[in-house]
């Protein structure tokens, strides 16, 4: 019933109502109702006729809903330990009470949730309360026929946690550098936040908080092992403490100042032993390779390696010893390298000539004499047994002529091992030209020999032809 129905029946009333049985003084409408006003009226219409006709209306005249408020029998809660109350409270009248949890309404599981419901209140039981229960938000509604008010959203924080502590990295390397920049760092869901302490071998360190730094083990004197940490999580509120797992490692002095040495002084093939060997400034090499030239090296009926690998020993040297030696370190943090580069002096070895035999006059000539030698050798070139000024590895004649005709004699020497090469020969032949219109100086001798041929041929003409008109025949020839 309408408010506007309501006042035209009391109006109604007011004239010839009678009202719990007496009679309704027309006094004035009812047009701000009381509480008080609640009951049960009825009306009595009596016609000319005498006829009573009689009508009833029961009112109930409602307190406003007001002040819908939630109380938590607890000002903070420990998830599962906390049994939460909350109570809803209202003012207003012929109340009912309903409970939501963002938008779905709360029924009662008669377990972990249990609800009451008073006159004036209601009261939701949550038994061993989670940190999810109460995020909805939780609201309380008050109603009853003619409105309803909403309680402000509930908030409790329930603390909870630590739950599972993880340590991160949770599987490191075996060894970590020294004076790495590594950490370990703990963590865990809790609320209010847990504070870590950590463990070595399960012997508490003094070391607090979610990182420990290699820094601090290190400044502990741990890491000589693989050993095992663990970080504890703490939550003041719950009173909980959970361990991590363990994680282990130890700590290693990475590699440093790798260095080759090897002989400093002059090494001659066949006749030097070298001994080459490979050290560090700081660490522990675990593994040691040798390469010579980038390939890897292996031991020979010269080559000796030292149990350790830390040296090789050649005895004696020879020239295919020449080249760039490596040695490689390793250990689980680092890796190294160092080099040497071995010069073994040897040679001369046989020398050989080449270049042309047969020329032609006025040509080039370019003969090579060479030796395979460390370091490279120097030459001496004799011409027909007679030493020449020559002492490049190239004899060159720029333009050559018969008195270059001979034979060619070089001679390779190496200063450093003192061995001088077998001479060795090469015969050079200048010819005359074949062509003799090929021109040139060539072209002038030609043109002589042509004349004389002319002149020749001219006097025989004419020897011939005097015969002929004297004699008749060509028998003569003198
Ligand atoms: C409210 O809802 C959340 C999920 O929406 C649920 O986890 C939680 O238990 C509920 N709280 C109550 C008191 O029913
Ligand atoms: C409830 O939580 C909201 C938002 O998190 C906050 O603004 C409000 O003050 C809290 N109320 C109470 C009673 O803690
Ligand atoms: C380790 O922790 C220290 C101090 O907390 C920090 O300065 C450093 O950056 C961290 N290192 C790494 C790799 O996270
Ligand atoms: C939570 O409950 C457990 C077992 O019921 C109890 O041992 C513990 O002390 C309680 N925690 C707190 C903070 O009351
Ligand atoms: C070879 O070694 C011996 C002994 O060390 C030395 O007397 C000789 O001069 C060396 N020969 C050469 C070519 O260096
Ligand atoms: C090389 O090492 C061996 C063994 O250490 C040593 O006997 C030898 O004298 C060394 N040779 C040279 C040339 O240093
Ligand atoms: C060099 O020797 C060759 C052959 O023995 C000879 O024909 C030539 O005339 C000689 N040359 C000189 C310039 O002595
Ligand atoms: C070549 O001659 C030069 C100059 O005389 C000398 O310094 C050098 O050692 C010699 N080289 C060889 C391999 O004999």
């Amino acid at each position: 019933m309408d408010l506007f129905r309501l006042k035209s029946l009391l109006f109604l009333l007011f004239f010839i109502g009678r009202c719990r049985g007496q009679d309704i003084l027309p006094e004035g409408p009812l047009d701000a109702v009381k509480t008080k006003d609640s009951g049960d009226y009825s009306i009595n219409v009596i016609s000319a006729d005498g006829d009573t006709k009689t009508a009833e209306i029961k009112l109930r005249v409602l307190e406003p809903v007001s002040d819908v408020v939630i109380k938590s029998d607890l000002t903070e809660a420990i998830e599962h330990n906390s049994t939460v109350v909350l109570t809803c409270s209202a003012k207003g009248s012929l109340l009912t009470f309903t409970w939501t949890n963002g938008t779905t309404p709360i029924v009662a599981d008669g377990k972990r949730l249990t609800l009451k419901n008073e006159q004036m209140s209601s009261t939701l039981t949550i038994a061993g309360v989670l940190r999810s229960d109460l995020v909805g938000p939780i609201c309380c509604t008050a109603a009853n026929k003619l409105e309803k008010e909403k309680s402000a959203p509930f908030n409790l924080t329930v603390y909870y946690g630590p739950d599972e502590v993880i340590v991160n990295p949770p599987n490191p390397p075996q060894y970590i550098k020294s004076g790495s920049n590594f950490n370990l760092t703990c963590s865990a869901p809790s609320s209010p936040p847990a504070t870590y302490t950590w463990y070595h071998n399960k012997e508490p360190m003094e070391a607090a908080g979610e990182v420990l730094t290699l820094k601090i083990i290190q400044e502990h004197g741990f890491g000589k092992n693989v050993d095992e940490y663990t970080c504890r999580a703490n939550n003041a509120k719950t009173k909980r403490t959970i361990p991590s797992p363990g994680v282990s490692f130890g700590v290693m002095e990475p590699i440093t100042g790798a260095k080759m040495t090897g002989p400093v002084a002059t090494l001659i093939a066949g006749n030097s032993t070298a001994n080459l060997s490979c050290q560090v400034m700081t660490g522990t090499v675990k593994t040691r390779s040798w390469l010579k030239d980038g390939k890897p090296l292996s031991a020979n009926s010269r080559l000796v390696f030292a149990d350790d690998l830390s040296s090789i020993m050649i005895n004696p040297l020879q020239k295919e010893d020449n080249g760039v030696y490596q040695c490689q370190l390793i250990n689980p943090v680092t890796s190294a390298e160092a080099s040497y580069k071995m010069v073994v002096n040897y040679g001369p070895e046989p020398a050989t000539v080449t270049g042309e035999s047969e020329v032609e006059l006025d040509t080039k000539v370019t003969l090579t004499c060479s030796a395979a030698s460390v370091p490279p050798a120097n030459f001496t070139w004799k011409f027909n047994g007679t030493m020449t000024a020559v002492k490049t590895s190239q004899y060159i004649i720029d333009k050559a002529v018969y008195s270059n005709s001979g034979t060619y004699t070089c001679e390779a020497h190496n200063a450093v091992t003192g061995k001088t090469s077998k001479p060795v020969t090469h015969t050079l032949a200048v010819k005359e030209i074949e062509d003799g219109l090929s021109g040139g100086p060539l072209l002038e001798s030609c043109q002589a020999s042509l004349a004389l041929a002319l002149a020749i041929g001219l006097i025989m003409y004419c020897r011939l032809t005097v015969e002929y008109l004297l004699f008749g025949t060509f028998d003569v020839w003198d």
